[in-house]
């Protein structure tokens, strides 16, 4: 322990120059209270934006894709192993435009409507409340229903969450009866609103909080279902909105989400696969960047509830690039390289840190939009190197926190806009899964040495068991139609088992995840 406190020292110091050397120093300890990692933190985003959910996850029965009932096969069974645990829909931005009862009963009768938020697409409402709830039955994930506050009524919502979850002889649940539903779904997450000072209606905080408020209180919990309401929460920076909703609306929401995208600048927000090391480093300390802004929000969350009552939920996070060349405007379609599964596996490392207050968190998006687990092209399918990350940290999902104390060698980092950072190398997670077992994750981002993490643990000596790797020759390396395997996850057995602890050899830009008994 001596020795590693010592060298934990060295490389903070800066004292040693030839990194390739330094060991990176890891204290896993024991578990502390409150510790679990909601399995919903891994959870998933659809919204009605360019071709997630038409394309993407629906083809419609009579596509010459393969499909069940509608759902593309490729991308059921390819999220199916990811063990989704929640699915957000219908926006983002396009919720507080959605009228539910448009995207009900036979599909050749519901109207079609502009998507007025994203390209101004047409669509033809094929998919609607009944089909995403049968979806979310398929892949066994909690649905997570965003309300729309901003154009809708206090009735629309109400008869909404009647139709989905009552048993009663009333005429929303009858209407759900109609259209080949007998029995009620279980909705437990409900959003009332989405961004709510934006697209979702411009608001101020005060005068949200008293339409949360109002809207919630007609969000009734028919039979057994109970909601678990969630407030639309404050963007990034906006601590103020955290603050008047915390006093205003308490107790009355279980749930406060909050935003945060991984973007260098809105006005120039930089390509998805053509980046330089200095652009690399700079999107790493933005994405790292969410600790803080977590730890402000929290600081006020706790303010006004200590007991940690009220969760936060993370409800669109991710990666934002410019939109690919020659894809559709407004569509956010964009590739995903090694270097937005960095941010995937960096944001659950801080994510993990914080299970006492994050409850849920969603990427952005599930399928062709941002940073998605899959992208698809008619009839191919490719899966990103952020899927792989999903699947890699997938035994992490309801695990317990096993603290960790990591010392690493440090970067600053400059970004085009002149914002300072500084990152580690070696970022780490560790928890004991439901097996017992200990899953510790690794990344070193490192893109020139590979490196050297001398693991340590407080309490007695365990056993790696086996390795997964994720790593590729170039940063900027990604799956295309063409080439669809250039980044995929391999075993990796490059550990031994010391007298100290365990020694993991690192490739340069790799992430490890490890399991240990
Ligand atoms: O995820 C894309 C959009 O980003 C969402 O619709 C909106 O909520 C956010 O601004």
């Amino acid at each position: 322990m001596r020795r590693l406190i010592a060298l934990c020292l060295f490389a903070l110091m800066g004292l040693v120059t030839t990194f390739a050397q330094v060991k990176t120093t890891l204290l896993i300890s024991e578990p502390r209270e409150n510790q679990i990692i909601s399995p919903e933190i891994y959870g998933q985003f659809a919204e009605h934006l360019g071709s997630c959910i038409y394309g993407g996850l629906w083809v419609g029965e009579k596509s010459k894709i393969p499909n069940l009932k509608g759902y593309r096969l490729d991308v059921l069974e390819a999220l199916k192993q990811l063990a989704i645990p929640v699915l957000r829909w219908p926006g983002g931005c396009f919720a507080d435009e959605y009228h539910w009862m448009d995207g009900i009963g036979p599909r050749d009768k519901r109207p079609s409507l502009t998507n007025n938020n994203w390209g101004g697409t047409v669509e033809d409402n094929s998919f609607g409340t009944n089909e995403f709830l049968n979806l979310c039955e398929l892949l066994g994930c909690e649905p997570y229903i965003s309300g729309n506050v901003g154009s809708g009524s206090v009735e629309e919502m109400a008869k909404w969450v009647e139709y989905m979850t009552s048993d009663a002889d009333t005429p929303m649940a009858n209407l759900r009866r109609a259209n080949g539903r007998e029995h009620p779904w279980k909705v437990k997450y409900f959003g009332v609103g989405n961004e709510s000072w934006g697209c979702g209606g411009s608001m101020r905080p005060a005068y949200y909080s008293d339409l949360f408020r109002r809207y919630a209180t007609y969000c009734r919990n028919f039979g057994t279902n109970q909601l678990f309401k969630i407030a639309s929460g404050a963007s990034d920076y906006d601590y103020n909105w955290t603050d008047v909703l915390m006093q205003n609306v308490g107790r009355r929401m279980n749930g406060l989400s909050l935003h945060y995208y991984t973007i260098a600048d809105w006005n120039k927000k930089g390509s998805a696969t053509a980046f330089n090391s200095n652009q690399f480093y700079s999107t790493i300390g933005k994405c790292m960047e969410i600790e803080k802004v977590l730890q402000r929000h929290i600081a006020i969350m706790d303010k006004y509830d200590p007991k940690k009552n009220i969760a936060l939920m993370v409800d669109e996070w991710g990666t934002w690039w410019d939109e690919a060349e020659g894809t559709q405007k407004g569509h956010l379609f964009q590739q995903n390289t090694m270097r937005d599964a960095f941010v995937a596996a960096l944001t659950f490392d801080i994510f993990h840190k914080y299970t006492d207050r994050i409850k849920m968190t969603n990427i952005a998006q599930v399928v062709n939009v941002l940073q998605s687990m899959i992208l698809t092209k008619e009839n191919k399918m490719v899966l990103t190197p952020t899927y792989y990350v999903f699947k890699m940290y997938k035994n992490f999902q309801g695990a317990t926190v096993l603290p960790l104390q990591i010392c690493s060698e440090q970067k600053k980092v400059t970004s085009e806009r002149g914002d300072q950072r500084i990152v580690p190398f070696v970022c780490a997670t560790a928890a004991k899964d439901k097996k017992g077992q200990i899953q510790l994750a690794l990344s070193n981002i490192d893109l020139e040495n590979e490196r050297e993490i001398a693991i340590q643990f407080e309490k007695e000596n365990l056993t790696p068991l086996s390795g997964q790797l994720l790593t590729s020759e170039h940063i900027s390396d990604h799956n295309t139609f063409d080439k669809p395997n250039t980044v995929k996850i391999t075993s990796f057995t490059n550990f031994k088992k010391t007298a100290d602890g365990i020694t993991v050899h690192m490739p340069k830009a790799s992430i490890v995840v490890l399991t240990i008994k």
